[in-house]
């Protein structure tokens, strides 16, 4: 057989996957993994993808499958095991032979290892859609030199989710900015996640809903403004039974949720950069107190559970849905004003209207509003999308509900982290005076940290300094 014009490392859900899609899209493509038994059970079951493949047993054997100059994708579990994995790789390399990290890496890390492959070619790309998107069609993410993403970019457009034709994969900029855009994707993914969690918690507890019920109105939400991967997977997770048991899924399902960092990282970054995005933050929050299963449980023991069901007069499906539309435009908006401070701060010049286009198809956050926000963004991707004139007209009709859906939380007993953070957002986000004159005032008074005044003037103190003066 030929040579492979493409290799893979890294056999695992995901590298599977994308090895397979990548055969499905008539590339031939040699692949490796540490356990050979994984590597031939992959060739063995690849079916009529199988010729297309080249199943090898050494690195050595793989990389001289590969056509020169080499393009290695390299699957393996983020942090150490992908430095470990570079530094075997690269002694077998020649000098413009690729080497690109496609899995869920912290950007940091992405910038350091392009920074140590120095002229060596490397790129990280970020991609999204989870198993079934990495075997139908991913939305990629590309961070590196340009040049190099040139160099496959054939490949990894093809092998992306399209939406109406467009591929759902570009380049997003220079060292470590495709990882850092899909930690940003998955930050929002958590936000939506926990949005959606919130309303599944407004009808089962506060309006005793069985899972039937909440599963028909996700289905219905997902015919509407809210059209999205994530409320059409919740319809079908709210819809299905527990084969054991008889019972719907969600009763069986412990209320922990795992974690593996992203949205973490993203956080962190935000703080950072001074990017206020508290929809995500009380997202990543959420889920680790979700783990404190004992503390809360305690909790209930000692302050009774909270009262939790709600006159079913007070709120009906079209507010809570109202709700959940100002609150998934508020948390996207937190997102992309995030990528904008990044893209300032690290010189990145992040493409915001084309971050907007890869994610319409493929990726987790898929959703009907992002082909809106892709062409907000074309207009001015300086505005927060709050100001888009698109957005601002759907977050006047419906922030109103969403304080509705939260003040009933509050006065029902039901926590809504990311429902009050982003209602919070928005009321400070249009508030032209607010109150951290205060905090300015006390800052001063403590530490002589000096103020700007109203009417001119900045490094001013306040009367209290000249008392501590002069006593
Ligand atoms: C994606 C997902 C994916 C994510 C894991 C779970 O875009 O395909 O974001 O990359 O990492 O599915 O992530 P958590 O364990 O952090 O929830």
């Amino acid at each position: 057989m030929s040579k492979s014009e493409i290799g893979l490392i890294g056999l695992g859900t995901m590298g599977a996957a994308l090895a397979s899609n990548i055969a499905d899209n008539g590339f031939r493509i040699a692949v490796w993994n540490r356990t050979t038994s994984v590597t031939q059970a992959f060739h063995r079951d690849a079916g009529t993808l199988a010729d297309r493949i080249t199943p090898t047993e050494t690195l050595e054997d793989f990389v001289a499958a590969i056509e020169t100059p080499r393009a290695i994708i390299v699957m393996v579990p983020a942090g150490d095991a992908v430095d470990e994995q570079i530094a075997r790789l690269r002694p077998l390399l020649g000098d413009d032979d690729l080497i690109i990290d496609a899995g869920n890496a912290n950007f940091h890390d992405t910038n350091r290892r392009a920074e140590a492959s120095g002229d060596l070619p490397y790129l990280g790309i970020g991609v999204s859609g989870g198993e079934e998107g990495a075997r139908f069609g991913p939305s990629i993410m590309g961070g590196g030199r340009k040049v190099y993403w040139d160099r496959v970019s054939h490949v990894l457009e093809k092998i992306a989710a399209d939406y109406e034709g467009e591929p759902c994969a570009a380049w997003m900029g220079e060292a470590g900015a495709g990882h850092f855009v899909k930690a940003v994707h998955n930050g929002i993914e958590y936000c939506d996640m926990q949005l959606i969690s919130e309303a599944y918690g407004v009808m089962r507890d506060g309006l005793a809903m069985d899972a039937t019920e909440i599963a028909t109105v996700f289905d219905g939400w997902n015919d509407g403004v809210l059209k999205s991967y994530l409320i059409e997977i919740s319809g079908k997770v709210a819809a299905a039974t527990d084969p054991a048991t008889g019972k719907p899924m969600l009763e069986v399902i412990v209320d922990a949720a795992g974690q593996k960092g992203t949205g973490r990282w993203t956080v962190i970054e935000a703080q950072h950069l001074g990017a206020p995005i508290p929809g995500i933050e009380a997202a990543v929050v959420a889920r680790n107190l979700s783990s404190r299963r004992d503390e809360r449980a305690r909790g209930e023991e000692i302050f009774g559970a909270a009262p939790r069901r709600i006159d079913r007069d007070a709120i009906d499906m079209d507010t809570l849905e109202r709700a959940l539309i100002a609150g998934k435009i508020l948390s996207y908006a937190q997102g992309f004003t995030m990528i904008a401070a990044a893209s300032e701060q690290f010189g990145w010049k992040l493409p915001l209207p084309e971050i907007a286009r890869v994610w319409r198809e493929g990726c987790i956050i898929r959703s009907a509003m992002l082909n809106d926000m892709a062409d907000a963004l074309t207009e001015d991707a300086s505005r927060n999308l709050m100001f888009a004139p698109y957005f601002t007209r759907h977050l006047e009709d419906t922030h109103d509900a969403l304080r509705t859906v939260v003040a009933l939380g509050a006065t029902h007993g039901i926590a809504m982290p990311a429902l009050s953070s982003c209602l919070a957002y928005f009321d400070a986000m249009r508030t032209a005076r607010g109150t951290a004159n205060m905090i300015q005032g006390q800052r001063d008074f403590f530490g002589a940290h000096g103020f700007e005044r109203i009417d001119g003037g900045t490094g001013q103190h306040g009367p209290w300094a000249m008392k501590a003066q002069s006593g």
